[in-house]
């Protein structure tokens, strides 16, 4: 929080109740309608239901569904999430806020000037998310915190964040961690690299998974 001070930022408003992400994708449509030379069937359909439907939620919803599921698989993105609504006035990665601006020996999580419940903040309107983005950062805080200080202490002075690391360099292929460019089996790797015991081993290479796992980052 060291940096709030003196900017004096204001927090964010109350919670409006704004279908932002699913009227971006929708937004969009036109344009992927337009740009296949050789347009499904379906898409055809499905403009046309648009159309004939434009303004109803329900449309726009499985309109959403239906065109843009790129789109809803990065807005569900903790890493993402994190960077694009709090890393403005908090810690640059999710992993530091945690670390550097919870109290992490609460339960529930709270913040660690004003002790105050972090689902609580979020559930009032702070950070003006969704109550399926509030919740998605939930989990995320407490993953972190679950994960332990591990990469913090262990692997930070030569690899920047552990979301950084997997992003750049690794994937899962076949349901095994794997260098992307170096195709090497990271849960052997790591029983040799950076210092660990045997289980901290097992414990990083969940966390790194875990990570591939829920930015997409699957072969
Ligand atoms: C526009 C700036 C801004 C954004 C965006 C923002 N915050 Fe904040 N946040 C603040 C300020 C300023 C405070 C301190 C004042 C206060 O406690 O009301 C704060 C306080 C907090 C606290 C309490 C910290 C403590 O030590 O008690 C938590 C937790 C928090 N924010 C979480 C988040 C999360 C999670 C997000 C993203 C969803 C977010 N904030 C987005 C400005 C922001
Ligand atoms: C002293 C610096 C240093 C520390 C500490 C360190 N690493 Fe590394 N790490 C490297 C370097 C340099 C490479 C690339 C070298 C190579 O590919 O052989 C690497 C490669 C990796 C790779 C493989 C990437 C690939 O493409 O195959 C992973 C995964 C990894 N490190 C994870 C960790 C984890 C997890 C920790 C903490 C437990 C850690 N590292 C600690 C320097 C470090």
């Amino acid at each position: 929080m060291e940096r709030l001070r003196g900017e004096r930022a204001e927090p964010p408003g109350p919670l409006i109740p704004v279908k932002a992400p699913v009227l971006k994708s929708c937004d969009k449509a036109p344009v992927r309608f337009h740009a296949g030379s050789d347009p499904d069937p379906l898409d055809r359909k499905t403009q046309l239901a648009v159309n004939s439907m434009r303004g109803l939620t329900a449309a726009f919803s499985a309109l959403a569904i239906l065109i843009a599921p790129v789109a809803l698989a990065s807005e569900a993105d903790p890493h993402q999430l994190y960077e694009r609504k709090c890393a403005g006035c908090h810690s640059p990665h999710a992993g530091d806020f945690v670390w550097l601006e919870l109290d992490t020996g609460q339960e529930p999580l709270a913040g660690r000037n004003s002790g105050r419940s972090v689902a609580a903040l979020l559930e009032g309107g702070h950070g003006r998310l969704t109550p399926a983005e509030a919740a998605i950062l939930m989990s995320h805080f407490q993953a972190i915190r679950a994960s332990g200080q591990l990469f913090r202490t262990k692997c930070r002075i030569c690899h920047d964040t552990a979301s950084g690391l997997v992003r750049r360099a690794l994937i899962l292929r076949d349901g095994t961690l794997t260098g992307r460019y170096t195709g090497r089996d990271i849960g052997q790797f790591l029983t040799v690299h950076g210092r660990l015991t045997p289980s901290e081993a097992e414990q990083m290479l969940g966390v790194l998974e875990r990570i591939a796992t829920s930015t997409g980052r699957i072969d």
